[in-house]
């Protein structure tokens, strides 16, 4: 179902140092204009957008007249900072709304809550950016499904939250009026160091318990992997779903400054982010367009400076074609409590023209 792209790189060109530096320091990918994409009318959700990248990507889609915004948040608090941020910056229009939503990635339980609300929406959202991530400095197992915290935040949590949306998305496409954004768009945020992730794992069987030993893991390598593990997601979901429900793509908005990710890192990263970085509204374009501007040909792709370009040379590899079904099959296995295999079922079997 997704589509076949053809680059004018190589993916392991794409993924070298050199083209990485080129990216950074050469100039600024495009923004997108309300000539160009006017929102009025559409409903986003905008995930960890009380800060960094989720934050100027919601400012970006005021600007465009997104008539209702989401800012799904963990902390309540940092949230209604975040809308008060925004309202104040800009006045809004009229027809504009901001709403604070809980939404917690390392919580099955409220990411169930979210979706049940994000169900209950009404106009449907169209446009969801899957923004919130983590790499954190320190190995530490979730309280509740005891895997590894960057693994649950980056990749279970995120997948489990795709597949509710889909489910939506599906669901009240027979009831919504059709508007530019359906079928609606699903980004996901990967990073450049998907490309540089040694996935040390990947033979290991159970592969996804073998993120949760303390003796497999780095901190970069291990942020690194879990970005890898999306794209492989992305690109095996899309064969499955159709994009006449959902465009479903992920984005790199390139390494950026202004953002807290690099902090947890420590002071030696927070230079090198801070010599070569750009500043996260400029990554923000990238998810921006991504989201709005990328059509379905993007549909199980990979967007970075606003142009589709190849994912991490192992997603193209031999290897990957034996690790993705593995992969699959543990994540459905690991996310069955939330009746995943049926969402599956009734996604593949769609037809909505
Ligand atoms: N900055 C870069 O150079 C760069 C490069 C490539 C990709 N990215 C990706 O871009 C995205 C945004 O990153 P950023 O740089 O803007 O970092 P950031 O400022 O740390 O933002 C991350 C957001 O995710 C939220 N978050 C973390 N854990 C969460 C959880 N369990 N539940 C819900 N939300 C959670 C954070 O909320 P709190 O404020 O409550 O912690 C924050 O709002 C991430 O996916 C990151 O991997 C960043």
């Amino acid at each position: 179902m997704s589509q076949t792209v053809s680059f004018d790189i190589t993916p392991e060109k794409e993924a070298s140092k050199l083209q990485f530096l080129r990216r950074q320091l050469s100039g600024s990918p495009p923004e997108v204009s309300r000539q160009d994409v006017d929102l009025t009318g559409q409903t986003a959700i905008v995930t960890g957008a009380n800060g960094g990248i989720g934050l100027e990507c919601s400012q970006q889609l005021l600007d465009l007249g997104l008539s209702k915004l989401i800012l799904a948040v963990r902390d309540e608090v940092k949230g209604e900072a975040a809308r008060k941020t925004l309202t104040t910056a800009k006045a809004l229009e009229p027809s504009q709304t901001i709403e604070v939503w809980k939404l917690d990635y390392a919580s099955y339980e409220s990411i169930m809550g979210f979706a049940q609300r994000v169900e209950g929406l009404n106009p449907r959202f169209n446009i969801a950016i899957l923004n919130a991530g983590i790499n954190r400095g320190v190995f530490a197992l979730n309280p509740t499904t005891h895997h590894e915290e960057d693994l649950q935040t980056n990749y279970l949590s995120t997948v489990l939250l795709v597949l509710l949306l889909l489910r939506i998305l599906k669901k009240t496409y027979a009831t919504s009026s059709l508007s530019k954004f359906s079928p609606g768009r699903i980004v996901v945020v990967s990073s450049d160091m998907a490309a540089w992730a040694k996935f040390n794992e990947k033979n290991d069987e159970p592969l996804l318990k073998a993120f949760d030993k303390k003796s497999n893991w780095d901190k970069l390598e291990r942020y690194a992997t879990t970005k890898l593990l999306g794209q492989l997601f992305v690109a095996d979901i899309a064969k499955r779903v159709p994009p006449s429900i959902a465009i479903i793509n992920c984005a790199n908005p390139g390494l950026c400054h202004g953002s807290a990710l690099a902090r947890e890192l420590g002071t030696g990263t927070a230079l090198f982010v801070r010599a070569i970085g750009r500043p996260s509204a400029i990554g923000a374009r990238i998810l921006v367009n991504a989201a709005i501007k990328q059509d379905e040909k993007s549909h199980g792709q990979y967007v970075e400076d606003c142009k589709l370009r190849p994912m991490a040379p192992f997603v193209y590899s031999k290897e990957a074609e034996q690790v993705t079904p593995r992969l699959w099959e543990e994540t459905i296995e690991e996310l069955s409590f939330a009746g995943v295999q049926d969402i599956l079922e009734s996604l593949s079997s769609a037809q909505v023209d």
